[in-house]
Order: structure tokens, then sequence, then C-alpha cells
């Protein structure tokens, strides 16, 4: 693993708590502000609880790394990935409000609200991998 990449394994809700100190860590360093810093901190801090929640059973990880855009911006990238029981429906599971459980159905919607990017890959069986991008101003 290179420099300046950080991988957690999430398990319970104490990774939670960790996932969403480092992705703040990072984030400053990186040097963005602190409204976009408590930003990447909650979406990560979503999508880690969703792990918990939801892939009970599967293993999952959150991996934070900075990435560089083609036009030379600096940017944060974090993949929150699990090997539970997957999103059958990943549209459905984006709308606001929509819980399988007893949630309030928000949490992947803000995540992709916080962030810049979002990508959702995921179907029933196969697991979930959730990448989350913001680009530095
Ligand atoms: N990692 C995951 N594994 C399996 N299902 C997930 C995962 N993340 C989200 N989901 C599904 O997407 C739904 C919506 O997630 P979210 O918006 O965070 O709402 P909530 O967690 O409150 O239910 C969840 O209820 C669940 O069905
Ligand atoms: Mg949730």
């Amino acid at each position: 693993m290179s420099d300046g990449v950080q991988q957690l394994e999430i398990i319970d809700e104490s990774d939670i708590v960790a996932a969403r100190q480092r992705a703040r860590e990072m984030a400053r360093r990186l040097d963005f502000g602190a409204v976009d810093q408590s930003r990447i901190a909650t979406a990560v801090s979503e999508l880690a609880r969703n792990v918990v929640r939801h892939a009970t059973g599967g293993k999952g990880s959150v991996r934070l790394r900075s990435v560089r855009s083609k036009d030379g911006r600096t940017g944060i990238e974090i993949v929150v990935s699990d090997a539970g029981p997957g999103i059958p429906d990943v549209e459905r599971a984006m709308r606001r409000g929509y819980t399988s459980g007893k949630g309030y159905g928000l949490g992947l919607p803000g995540a992709k609200r916080l962030m810049d990017e979002m990508e959702v890959s995921s179907e029933a069986g196969g697991g979930t991998v959730i990448t989350i991008r913001k680009w530095g101003r």
C-alpha cells in the first residue's frame, strides 16, 4: 500500500467512529476547509454505518486515499466495501426515505449530496462497493 493510503476494517460502532476521524484528518491534511471536512466525515460515517447495519456477517472495510484530477485538483477518494448481502435495487436504495430496516433512509442519498461523486456497485448476494470523491476548490 503506497504512502497516504489508509485502510480500516469495519466491524462495529467503534470502527465507524475511527473511519469518521481518519476521513476528517485526511481531508484536513489535503487542505479541505472545516465545512468540507465535516461533509466528508459524515458521508464516510453513513456508509460505514450501513456496513455495520446492513452487511452483517460480511467483512467490511474503508479505504481512503488522495487522488488528483486531470486538471490538477487534489481530491479525496474513499471506497467502502463489504461482502454482505448486497443491494438488490440500487436505484431504490438511493431514494430519500427508502429503508429496508428501521432506519431513516437518508444515508445513501445524504452521502451523495455531501460529496462530488458517488458510484455504487452492488447486486443481491454480491456484496457492495461504494466509491465517493470530493475535489478541492
Ligand atoms: N452496505 C450495504 N449492504 C446492504 N444493503 C445496504 C447497504 N447500504 C445500504 N443498503 C440498503 O440501502 C438502504 C438505504 O440505505 P440508507 O439510505 O443508508 O438508509 P438506512 O440505513 O437508514 O436504511 C438500506 O435500508 C439497505 O436496504
Ligand atoms: Mg444508512
